[in-house]
């Protein structure tokens, strides 16, 4: 592994890069947090200082979403994963059902979860068939009948595949994790009754998990939820029924700032589309690379490559990690490449690897 005394381009899907302006910023406060005499890690989480560290976050959250207040905002422990288990306890009954478009690994783990404590929840697109290259249209038409709700992973981190608009169901509410692509476009929150998403993308550190729902459609349910999965009771305790990650909710916090004093979501979707584009116009105009995923369903967070000769593979990311380009190994099920390239990523980085891309093609290609 080489040594760098300066930090890199770090492709990584995540746990991922983060705005350098952001980790100065935790820094310079990480000892004395704003004249305290202590570090925010060392904080009590039912102090003020704090409580206005978490409130501010997620009013700025809020404000980033442009939430209608209806939706609640709760920060959750166990990372996304934990809500594959949390969201079918809170909105299934015994014997209920609900839809699920398996369009990758996590969509697929979250399906596989559902199922066992559900045994009637549904498939309701097996991409598989399109070694995960494709995603479905999903309408009323193909939703089961008493299905609770219809269950998306809006982009699909390893395949790199995403729904470039969401469907929009009147039959049943639609749920999404947004784990790899929250906070990186404007989104039509309406047409979602629940979204989550780990933060270890586009909002701080890994572990912590934001969970976004419609107060009004979380149904009341007898059978018992785990207290670290009742939404309800999350919710009624303001994201303190326990002690939360509080120094991930501080980074995250930091980021939101940063996020609006750069001109919030429309920036962030003008510029992430400008990038994703960029890398994808030099791979489609590549005689080594070439992206597999159609236009259609291409993401803008996590772009995977290939390339023609799989004998160069290993030099390809040897020399990459040589030259200061982290992370780019592809995800074992999908293999090839994957540069991830969420908003933390300048623009420079991107153009930095289309020109590595370049030149690899030129001497081995
Ligand atoms: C779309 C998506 N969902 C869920 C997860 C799982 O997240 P966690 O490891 O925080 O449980 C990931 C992890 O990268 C992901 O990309």
């Amino acid at each position: 592994m080489p040594t760098f005394t300066h930090r890199i381009f770090n492709f990584n899907a995540g746990p991922a890069m983060l705005p350098t302006e952001v980790m100065e910023e935790a820094k310079a406060e990480f000892l004395n947090y704003r004249g305290t005499g202590m570090s925010v890690m060392e904080m009590s989480h039912r102090e003020k200082h704090f409580q206005n560290i978490l409130d501010e976050s997620l009013a700025d959250l809020r404000e980033l979403l442009e939430l209608p207040s209806r939706y609640a905002v709760v920060y959750f422990p166990g990372g996304a994963t934990l809500q594959f288990s949390a969201i079918p306890f809170n909105y299934l009954a015994a014997g209920e059902s609900a839809d699920f478009a398996v369009t990758g690994v996590w969509a697929r783990k979250a399906h596989e979860e559902a199922k066992k404590f559900y045994p009637n929840v549904k498939s309701i697109f097996n991409g598989a068939d399109s070694q995960y290259m494709e995603l479905p249209t999903i309408t009323d038409e193909i939703v089961s009948d008493g299905a609770k709700y219809v269950y998306i992973t809006s982009n699909n981190t390893i395949f790199g595949t995403r729904y470039k608009t969401f469907p929009k169901l009147k039959k049943a509410p639609l749920f999404a994790d947004m784990t790899s692509e929250l906070l990186s476009r404007k989104l039509p929150i309406e047409d979602f009754s629940v979204i989550f998403a780990g933060a270890q993308k586009n909002i701080g550190p890994s572990g912590l998990t934001v969970v976004i729902y419609d107060k009004e459609k979380l149904p009341t349910q007898t059978h018992p939820i785990p207290n670290l999965m009742n939404f309800a009771l999350m919710e009624k305790n303001g994201s303190l029924y326990n002690t939360p990650p509080t120094y991930s909710i501080y980074i995250a916090g930091l980021v939101f700032k940063y996020l609006k004093r750069n001109g919030g979501l429309t920036a962030m979707e003008a510029i992430n589309e400008r990038k994703a584009k960029k890398l994808y116009d030099a791979l489609d105009a590549s005689s080594l690379f070439y992206a597999p995923v159609p236009e259609a369903f291409r993401s803008a967070m996590n772009v995977t490559f290939r390339s023609h000769n799989n004998s160069l593979d290993s030099q390809f990311l040897a020399l990459a990690e040589e030259q200061g380009f982290a992370g780019l190994k592809g995800y074992r099920e999908a293999g090839g490449f994957r540069a991830s390239i969420y908003n933390a990523m300048p623009e420079e980085g991107v153009d930095s690897l289309i020109s590595f891309i370049k030149e690899f093609e030129r001497t081995h290609g």
